[in-house]
């Protein structure tokens, strides 16, 4: 697929900016102000098949994978059904248990990944009921799911993803509220979910008003030869998102863990040569998280936080605008996009399209 990048020297850029008319494009026409709820309509599950699932398994790819943990969250949060998120061919290969009363839900943006469709295929041969958070509309996996959600973050040409992983955690934002809705979600919650979700574009126009800012850290960060990123319970995925990002443009090796997981092994790595980016949002976990932080500082360590407001131990704070807590990780992943375009466009790296990677894996 080519078409015109718009004024943009890159797709990535490009598709970066287009995130607030994105996710206004995935809220559009869903948003149910009378009930609190969302409308949904190629879902293929009614209110009592809604009410008999006991837990939801995600299976995703790559940045898919990764938004689908965020989704996980998202379902067990605010529908408390158990949900988890795990990659489509490890568990297509570990022989699963496939049970009747679990949802399973397949999230590819091309909805051609080889790995995700053949996961589909072999749930489906077993009885199971498959949903789709798919982007490219009449994709393979839209096909083969039961019924889905359609993501509508439009195309997507470079190589990694950005507007498409954003879009598919909102999409799962709306699926969440809309299986809470039928459980136990209250109208309350429901609306303030959804005022939560009206706010979006303009926060996320915002974050990107920050280019300038990120783009100076990112000339600072670009020497190093390792990052660290770190997160806890819904900063997590953003971490494991923003760390799978920076490796695949910039090349600099990077991992992710929960800040918790920190003194069990990978605080012997802290030094002034390994950088840490830290998602600290102002949630009930503020506290914990800046223990981390001092954790690292007092091993010399330097930081880089994305918060919602400045950070004392760390070097440089990224304040991103605050949500309801619940629809944080959907802001904060945002600078992370354009920390890891800048760090990679200071070393020369070809952006849209990085060595050894495909846009969509179609084989085994
Ligand atoms: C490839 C791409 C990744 C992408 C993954 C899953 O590996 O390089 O950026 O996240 O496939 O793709 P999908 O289309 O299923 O979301």
């Amino acid at each position: 697929a080519s078409y015109d990048m718009g004024g943009h020297d890159t797709y990535m850029h490009k598709e970066i900016s287009e995130q607030a008319d994105a996710v206004d494009r995935v809220l559009r026409g869903r948003i149910d102000d009378k009930f609190s709820t969302v409308h949904l309509g190629g879902l293929n599950l009614d209110a009592r098949e809604a009410r008999g699932i006991r837990r939801v398994k995600i299976l995703g790819c790559g940045t898919s994978y990764h938004a689908g943990m965020i989704g996980a969250g998202l379902i067990e949060g605010m529908a408390r059904i158990p949900a988890d998120a795990e990659p489509a061919s490890e568990f297509r290969y570990r022989n699963p248990v496939v049970d009747p009363d679990t949802l399973y839900i397949a999230v590819s943006q091309s909805g051609e990944t080889y790995d995700v469709l053949a996961a589909v295929q072999e749930l489906k041969r077993k009885g199971a009921r498959v949903l789709g958070v798919v982007n490219v509309v009449g994709s393979a996996i839209a096909r083969e799911a039961d019924g889905g959600v359609y993501v509508h973050a439009g195309p997507e040409v470079c190589v990694v993803s950005t507007k498409c992983f954003t879009n598919t955690v909102v999409a799962f934002a709306l699926l969440a509220l809309h299986l809470g809705r039928i459980r136990d979600l209250s109208v309350a919650d429901g609306k303030r979910i959804i005022e939560g979700l009206r706010r979006l574009p303009d926060q996320i126009s915002e974050i990107l008003k920050l280019e300038d800012e990120i783009k100076e850290l990112a000339a600072e960060y670009a020497g190093a030869k390792s990052m660290m990123f770190i997160g806890r319970v819904r900063g997590y995925p953003v971490a494991l998102e923003a760390s799978l990002k920076l490796k695949e443009i910039s090349y600099i090796h990077a991992e992710a863990y929960p800040a918790s997981e920190l003194k069990h092994g990978p605080l012997a790595l802290i030094e002034p040569a390994l950088p840490t980016v830290a998602i600290v949002p102002n949630d009930s976990l503020l506290e914990k998280n800046r223990a981390a932080l001092e954790e690292i500082k007092a091993r010399s360590g330097r930081i880089l936080a994305v918060a919602h407001q400045e950070q004392e131990k760390a070097d440089h704070t990224i304040v991103v605008p605050k949500n309801e807590d619940e629809l944080d990780p959907i802001l904060m992943g945002i600078p992370l996009q354009l920390f890891a375009y800048h760090t990679a466009l200071a070393m020369g790296r070809d952006i849209d399209k990085p060595r050894n990677l495909a846009k969509s894996v179609t084989v085994e």
